[in-house]
């Protein structure tokens, strides 16, 4: 990972593509500056404007932003729509009848076509079905799906029937799903019987088990079952069905459940400062308008285009990027089964060439390992595939060093296809500090400028603007319409976790840090200023994974810090006292991997400590905190030059120096 001074002086500059700007939507800067001063004369009239031309509205909406009870914003309160009516039925009304909506690849490379009719039809028949188990407006619906056409299906039935649907990522431990379900007060359960990812069939369906076993989940009735591998599963008389009984003799019609604009679409967890994840609430119209507009701006999609984003549905960027942004504006995407390294690590390449991809979108992570891996085997490496088809690329979820930007830019670009930097968050619900492909001038690492209608800002903690150059908090100062709504059943979480008094109570705290360029201006985030750590671009609490870890019998105090990691990002380091003796040698290594164990039990494998060390202690100060700033340091293996006078034990950290 480059550090902050490297990146501060990147002075690189990679103007758009002459073809790209003459054709793209927002073509040019100029055009990019007029639209962000219309936002700043008529705010209200700026957004309005957009929602009536994008959004095809049951009603119509007359006010367009309620702030009267700040920082709980309302936009276009009094209209009413459906998502998935917009998503689908008016494609059939504008000729899309017949274009491929879904072009899915199988983990084992087999080939499914949906048209945007077939995909109308299957919605319906999925969401008569919901109804016909009792599934009805403002009930919650999990899904725990593997990527498939049926998982996009299962969210834009629920939004046709007005359910709110909570995906919970197929990676996620019983006991995260079972918090998820008792959380939401979920109603149903939708899932696989086998998720296949690299030529393995992992549990689904048996993990659902395992999560309602655990109790508390009185609320959920059904649990709906796509069959997936065909693998032997459990099945509970009355509360399990086979989808394909679900949906059998459906009618493939079904009039949509208007709602209004701000119903809830969807509940997201994600991971917070605390030990509890929260979930992120958003609401329909805002949230469509939001992914329609920057699949326009930031993508830049024309009819023509094959979108590709590699992400999971499990994850904000699959149901914005997948399951509804795409779809909302007509077009054809790829949605993919498997992993990037299966059967090799040129699968992504393969795909691209084979369904002739023109705009691809994934994680920075994804791309250092296939850095990695071309250059550990030629034969994988982009150059030996034909990618001329590409004409936009983007990267998403962690900030990209630019040695992986240029990697990007050259290799799979070929030089000719501008880079999307995107910055956003589960909370945003899109686009909100990234490049426009045929405006803005890129610089590797940063993420530029905020897209028309943002008024994001760098401050210090009191909430005062900071000159350029000097590094401080990145801020929203307005509302915008694809904003989280509320943590669910936590108001007050909400708004102190995102509006808190220190900055007045109606900004919007992103909790990155961020820089903006001395002379350009440009955005550059520098990293979460709370507790939260991003291993390959996900996203987890540390609170959280210490509590795994402390729930353990063995383990009496646990510290976890990320440390910089050369392919994730950052990857998780955590520092152990046992109830019994510090361990050593070959011990050490066993309740080491115990542990690791443990944690991918408790939340999943993705949280899974990379490193443990043990020690007698943890560092502290004499009022017993944990100095973690120390840890940190520890952690990447560095001296501690800091001050450790206020450190009530400073022989421990020597037995912290080493990973076990
Ligand atoms: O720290 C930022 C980082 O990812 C966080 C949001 O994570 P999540 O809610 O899981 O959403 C990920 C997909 C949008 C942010 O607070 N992040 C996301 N995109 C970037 C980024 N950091 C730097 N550059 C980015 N482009």
């Amino acid at each position: 990972m480059a550090d902050i001074e490297t990146l501060k002086q990147e002075n690189r500059i990679f103007n758009p593509p002459t073809d790209f700007v003459k054709n793209a939507t927002i073509s040019g800067m100029e055009t990019y500056q007029a639209m962000c001063a219309a936002a700043e004369n008529d705010y209200e009239g700026f957004w309005a404007k957009l929602a009536n031309e994008n959004i095809e509205w049951r009603k119509p909406f007359t006010r367009t932003l309620n702030e009267t009870d700040a920082p709980f914003y309302k936009w276009f309160e009094d209209g009413q729509l459906n998502v998935s009516y917009n998503c689908l039925d008016r494609n059939l009304q504008n000729g899309n009848a017949d274009k491929t909506a879904v072009i899915f690849e199988a983990d084992d490379g087999q080939v499914t076509r949906v048209a945007y009719k077939e995909l109308h039809d299957k919605v319906c028949q999925f969401a008569n079905g919901l109804k016909s188990l009792g599934i009805k407006k403002g009930d919650r619906v999990v899904i725990y799906m593997p990527m498939s056409i049926e998982g996009i299906v299962a969210m834009q039935a629920c939004a046709r029937i007005g359910a709110t649907h909570s995906v919970v990522f197929g990676g996620f431990s019983a006991k995260s799903l079972q918090e998820r379900i008792i959380d939401a007060g979920a109603v149903a359960v939708i899932t696989a019987d086998e998720q296949v990812r690299g030529g393995k069939q992992l549990p689904l369906k048996s993990i659902v088990d395992e999560a309602i076993g655990m109790g508390g989940c009185e609320h959920l009735k059904n649990v709906v079952i796509y069959q997936r591998t065909g693998t032997n599963i459990n099945f509970v008389q009355d509360r399990d069905r086979w989808l394909k009984d679900v949906v059998a003799n459906q009618d493939s019609t079904c009039e949509p459940e208007w709602v209004d604009a701000e119903h809830p679409l969807f509940i997201l967890y994600t991971s917070g400062s605390t030990g509890k994840p929260k979930g992120v609430q958003h609401a329909s119209g805002g949230y469509l308008l939001w992914a329609m507009l920057t699949m326009k701006w930031t993508f830049d999609i024309k009819p023509t285009d094959i979108f590709w984003c590699t992400a999971d549905i499990g994850w904000v960027t699959g149901h914005t990027y997948i399951a509804y942004g795409p779809l909302a504006v007509g077009a054809t995407q790829i949605v993919f089964e498997g992993v990037p390294t299966y059967p090799n690590a040129g699968r992504f390449w393969d795909m691209i060439a084979k369904h002739k991809a023109t705009i691809f979108y994934t994680a920075p992570t994804a791309i250092r390992s296939l850095i990695k891996a071309a250059d550990a085997d030629a034969e994988v490496h982009p150059k030996k595939y034909d990618l001329s088809s590409l004409r936009l690329l983007g990267s998403v979820g962690e900030p990209i060093n630019p040695e992986a930007w240029m990697w990007y830019y050259r290799n799979v670009g070929n030089e000719h296809c501008p880079i999307v930097d995107t910055f956003w968050q589960t909370e945003t619900g899109g686009h909100m500090i990234t490049p426009l492909p045929g405006a803005t001038p890129m610089v590797p690492g940063s993420c530029t400028m905020p897209l028309p209608g943002i008024m994001a800002a760098v401050v210090d903690e009191t909430g005062n603007d900071l000159p350029n150059g000097q590094g401080g908090i990145l801020v929203v100062k307005r509302p915008w319409p694809s904003m989280i709504r509320t943590i669910w059943g936590d108001p007050e979480r909400f708004k102190k976790s995102y509006f808190p008094e220190e900055l007045g109570g109606k900004i919007y705290l992103a909790g990155d840090g961020a820089v903006r360029n001395d002379k350009t201006g440009y955005f550059t985030i520098t990293g979460r200023i709370d507790d939260v750590l991003n291993v390959s671009g996900h996203r987890m609490g540390t609170m959280e994974i210490e509590s795994a870890l402390v729930a353990n019998p063995l383990v009496a105090e646990a510290a976890v810090v990320g440390k910089p990691d050369e392919t994730t990002g950052e990857s998780i380091c955590a520092f152990v006292v046992l109830k019994r003796a510090r361990p050593s040698g070959e011990e050490a290594r066993q309740i080491a991997k115990e542990l690791r164990d443990w944690v991918a039990k408790e939340i999943g494998p993705i949280a899974k400590p990379k490193e443990i060390r043990f020690g007698d202690n943890l560092p502290k100060t004499r009022s017993g905190k944990i100095m973690r700033r120390l840890l940190r340091v520890l952690a990447k293996g560095e001296q501690i030059t800091q001050d450790i006078s206020t450190l009530e034990n400073p022989a421990i950290l020597e037995q912290l120096k080493e990973a076990q």
